[in-house]
């Protein structure tokens, strides 16, 4: 399967299996709108506990809590995204499509980018074994063409969005020759900047002044509650805020299915600091969020940094862990180091004194701030395009199955009578009653024992267990490991044990020491 075929079944397998749905799908759905269905909701409950538990429970200088959507319309003005928060948009006369001015170019990039994998493919099967890739990529003309062309222009961007240039911007698109992907033509109008901020009314009048917006990050409620939570808690820097909720974005060009959405989740954490030790802190949050990663099992080949170029608004310094998703490496989480911007501006904006006291040193100061701050939704596409396979068995059959790091696995454990009849639907009964307490169970009885096993292989259920008429005489059952699709008899009281060693989040967690 080629990347571009295997997401499109990605998209379709979500569908058929209940994972991820387009939202008001009777009405014909509601752009960059998803919902998740019974798989995909328990997916995604499993990747925030991961995250709570790998964050809050396991440091015990981070604490979390759950602040509303609706916040004071002055903290968008104190945090610079009514002035700020904005996208560069460009439209195609004659297709009247609207395009953000960046993605435009940086898929140009990524187009001369796979120019140079395919000038190192060709070469590689032409001289075969004798082939040195890190002296092509250095010699080779066409490929040290692209190259210099891709940093030329990578820096004329950084540049002239660092100085909101929307003149050069547009200057680049032409001088790149970029075409509109639907009309095919050059006939651009100018770039305009356009906010990302969803508003609404506050209470029953449409006056301006009860204009409030639904927002647009989760770190906001983390800054205006740094106070209470502090003094409360009684809480000594470094310390942390972790939340998961809602966020709200008005995307122009939101695509690539849940990896680009209008309403979406995150999960964040601002860890505050004494100012001139950020650059420590920035280095172990951005070592201490990969090995989070890459305790799945999903590939370290799969991870890479990828430095700002352009730094938001609020940071001095921030990466993005980028995941090689189907459409190639895109931002998965961002680390910012926020400095003392955030709670600066909320004492500035709302008149209250937000400082911290350091009883060791007798100082005053604002902490500084180091943000990780991660997409559930991108997460969930992570693990769905990471873990689906389509395998040929020995018999010439295809199986699709999702690979799905069993703790994260939506089901742990079917429970399967053999036949319908003859006790066996009791005794399964049974089982799932041991079971179902510590872990997501189903029961199925319907159909052959092989479209049972497919059937959980297409959802990623680690383990199948099924009972047989020998069960009811030696009390043991046969368990199918899903990714071997190796069978083992075992003794029903084992189960618990051999299930919990391989789905526990618990010892996911333990990967973390
Ligand atoms: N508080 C900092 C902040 O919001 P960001 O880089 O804009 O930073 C953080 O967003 C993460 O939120 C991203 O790495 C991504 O995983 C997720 N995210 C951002 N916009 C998204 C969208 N429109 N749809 C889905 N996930 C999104």
């Amino acid at each position: 399967m080629t990347q571009d075929e295997l997401f499109k079944t990605l998209v379709a397998h979500c569908k058929e299996y209940g994972f991820i749905f387009p939202s008001s799908e009777i009405y014909d759905g509601l752009a960059a709108v998803y919902d998740y269905g019974q798989m995909g909701s328990e997916l995604k409950n499993n990747i925030k506990r991961y995250w709570w538990e790998a964050m809050v429970r396991l440091h015990e200088n981070i604490v979390g809590i759950d602040s509303c959507i609706f916040m004071h319309p002055k903290i968008w003005e104190a945090s610079g995204h009514v002035s700020a928060f904005n996208d560069p948009l460009i439209d195609n006369k004659d297709s009247k499509k609207r395009y953000r001015a960046d993605v435009l170019i940086e898929d140009y990039i990524a187009k001369l980018e796979e120019k140079i994998n395919k000038e190192v493919e060709k070469a590689r099967k032409k001289f075969g074994e004798a082939f040195d890739e890190a002296k092509f990529l250095e010699t080779n003309p066409n490929v040290l063409r692209n190259r210099t062309k891709i940093d030329e222009v990578r820096k004329r961007m950084a540049d002239a969005l660092n100085a909101n240039d929307f003149a050069e911007l547009r200057q680049i698109i032409v001088d790149c020759d970029i075409v509109c992907p639907i009309s095919g033509t050059k006939n651009w109008t100018e770039v305009r900047q356009f906010n990302l901020m969803f508003s609404t009314q506050l209470g029953n009048t449409s006056d301006d002044t009860n204009v409030i917006y639904l927002r647009p990050e989760t770190a906001q409620g983390i800054f205006v509650n740094y106070l209470n939570v502090q003094k409360t808690g009684r809480m000594k820097i470094p310390f942390g805020i972790a939340q998961i909720g809602k966020a709200f974005r008005n995307e122009i060009v939101a695509r690539q299915f849940i990896f680009r959405m209008r309403e979406f989740e995150q999960m964040e954490m601002q860890f505050f600091i004494k100012p001139g030790t950020e650059l420590d802190w920035f280095a172990k949050w951005k070592e201490a969020r990969l090995a989070w990663h890459k305790a799945l099992g999903m590939g370290e080949q799969n991870y890479r940094f990828h430095d700002h170029e352009k730094l938001a608004h609020y940071a001095n310094a921030a990466t993005d862990i980028e995941f090689n998703f189907p459409f190639g490496f895109k931002e998965l989480e961002g680390i910012h180091s926020r400095t003392d911007f955030d709670l600066g501006n909320h004492q500035k904006y709302s008149g209250k004194k937000i400082q911290y006291f350091d009883p060791e040193t007798g100082e005053s100061y604002t902490p500084y701030v180091i943000e990780t701050s991660i997409g559930v939704d991108r997460m969930v596409l992570a693990v769905l395009s990471n873990s689906l396979r389509e395998e040929t068995l020995e018999n010439g059959e295809k199986r699709i199955v999702l690979s799905i790091p069993a703790p994260l696995a939506p089901v742990k454990v079917a429970v399967l009578p053999l036949l319908k009849k003859d006790g066996l639907p009791e005794l399964a009964q049974t089982v799932m009653d041991e079971l179902k307490y510590d872990f997501n169970c189903q029961y199925d009885e319907k159909d052959s024992i092989g479209k049972r096993y497919r059937r959980q292989d297409a959802i990623g259920t680690p383990f199948c267990v099924t009972v047989d008429h020998d069960s009811l005489q030696d009390h043991c059952v046969t368990i199918r490991h899903r990714d071997t699709m190796a069978q083992e008899r075992v003794r029903i009281e084992d189960l618990h044990k051999i299930i919990n060693d391989q789905v526990s989040m618990t010892s996911l967690l333990k990967h973390l020491k």
